[in-house]
């Protein structure tokens, strides 16, 4: 049977049905018999023309350049783009978007020389490990760690007083509840729609897992923190890239990533490495011109050193945005990288489904323990970011005063535009002398270094070093 007639054939029980449907409000055995039918022609029709693709995919395959990987990623984009107009049907665009890109990837198969051996999924093997800053040098004792954003201070002293260790053989408060409680009370919002999590980062995995599958798109911005582009190779989701204008991303260059597929945005803010942030105003804007079932991640984990009044912790939007997904970190002005834990706060509905995803006793008894003490001590972290402020506005003087271009951040790290010959000698001479700092060359900007705030002794010794190079 030709698909034309098939359609026609289709059309007409369908119509049947549906007068039926309305008189007696139900659908007969034999009738649900027939339309199922129909499918079963349809899905073989479908299927011999897989079958066809595929010689056709293995054809092409033998006149593929081998030694330059058999993935045309352009090709497909422009396939994809040809389905989309041609579209009418009622499976929605991103559902043909998935449907495409899952036979992109078994028809590179079909193109690789046969390999018995284990293969991962083909995003998996696109992802470059995250490596994050350096911590060591061989040889020297005493560095100073300047490449992973942490607090020079440490944590709240209270911490080390304090310190609990009963009841190790017990696993910890499954969720978390009585930190939740204290989260909670402390920003003045709901403790059932916090989740904790591994650090930040693991929630920023939970959005991932929870609501993109393969072949969907993520956009974050070009220069956004590295766990973007790596989270959404694990789910199998395509980085779509959002443009910036002097280091930052603004709605409008978001909005143009969107697509059919669109299901998660991560934004930074501030932004890691670049230190932009979107005001309260834009996030606004963003959030009424996105569709609302593509699920926002702003990205707080600096939140504590901003300091401008048009910012805003975005706690306030989760009352008015059911698809945007705040996150936090004890990892920055808490000093508390080491322990491992950071949060999310979100609608009722997205913190039930991010909470099927999370594991059980994800966060250990010792973190929620640090975490709760460290939350009590705010005082510790005001002085912490009003330390950070001073030494980053001197040092940056310093800088500038030495001809180093600085653009200006709302963290805890400087932002040095330079070129690479320049960014890798200053790395190479700090590293000599035991400072490790961040050259961007995985960030795309190997002619920019991040250098994060330390302490005013730290920042006096960056300076001399630096001095004398030039
Ligand atoms: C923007 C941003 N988000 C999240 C994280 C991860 O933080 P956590 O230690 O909470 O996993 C970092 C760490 O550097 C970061 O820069």
């Amino acid at each position: 049977m030709s698909l034309r007639t098939n359609k026609c054939q289709f059309f007409l029980i369908y119509c049947q049905i549906l007068c039926k449907d309305i008189y007696d409000n139900k659908m007969t055995d034999t009738e649900l018999n027939i339309l199922r039918n129909q499918i079963n022609q349809l899905d073989d029709q479908i299927l011999s023309i897989l079958d066809q693709r595929s010689l056709i995919v293995t054809e092409i395959g033998k006149l593929k350049d081998h030694t330059k990987g058999v993935v045309d990623e352009n090709r497909e984009q422009t396939v994809l783009n040809r389905l989309l107009l041609l579209s009418k049907g009622k499976y929605s665009k991103g559902s043909i978007i998935r449907i495409w890109r899952e036979l992109f990837d078994a028809s590179s198969k079909l193109q690789l020389p046969i390999d018995s051996s284990i293969t991962s999924k083909r995003s998996i093997e696109k992802i470059n490990v995250y490596k994050g800053g350096k911590a060591k040098l061989s040889g020297i004792e005493n560095i100073v760690k300047l490449s992973s954003n942490e607090n020079p201070l440490g944590p709240s002293k209270k911490i080390n007083s304090n310190i609990n260790v009963k009841n190790l053989n017990r696993y910890p408060e499954i969720n978390g509840e009585t930190l939740r409680k204290q989260i909670a009370r402390l920003h003045n919002i709901e403790s059932k729609q916090i989740i904790l999590g591994c650090g930040s980062d693991e929630t920023l995995l939970f959005a991932a897992l929870s609501f993109c599958q393969s072949g969907d798109e993520i956009i974050h911005a070009e220069h956004g923190f590295e766990m973007y582009s790596i989270i959404a190779k694990v789910v199998g989701a395509v980085s779509k890239l959002a443009k910036e204008i002097n280091y930052k991303i603004t709605v409008s260059t978001i909005c143009d990533q969107l697509t059919p597929a669109t299901k998660l945005i991560y934004i930074a803010n501030p932004n890691n490495p670049t230190g932009s942030y979107l005001s309260k105003s834009e996030i606004t804007e963003l959030m009424s011109r996105i569709p609302k079932n593509v699920i926002v991640v702003i990205d707080n984990a600096y939140a504590e050193y901003v300091k401008v009044d048009d910012y805003d912790s975005g706690f306030s939007l989760v009352k008015e945005y059911e698809n945007i997904i705040i996150t936090r970190t004890f990892s920055k002005a808490y000093g508390l990288a080491g322990i491992r834990l950071g949060w999310c706060y979100s609608s009722p509905k997205v913190a039930s489904i991010l909470s099927r995803v999370k594991g059980p006793f994800n966060t250990n008894t010792i973190a929620q323990n640090f975490a709760l003490i460290a939350l009590e001590d705010q005082e510790h972290i005001a002085i912490s970011v009003k330390e950070n402020q001073i030494n980053k506005n001197w040092f940056e003087k310093e800088l500038n005063k030495l001809g180093i271009k600085t653009i200006k951040t709302f963290a805890n790290f400087s932002f040095i535009e330079s070129n690479k010959e320049k960014a890798l000698l200053i790395t190479k001479a700090l590293e000599k002398e035991g400072i490790l700092i961040r050259q961007l060359e995985s960030y795309n900007l190997p002619n920019c270094l991040r250098i994060s705030i330390g302490t005013l002794e730290d920042m006096k010794r960056i300076i001399k070093i630096i001095e004398s190079l030039l």
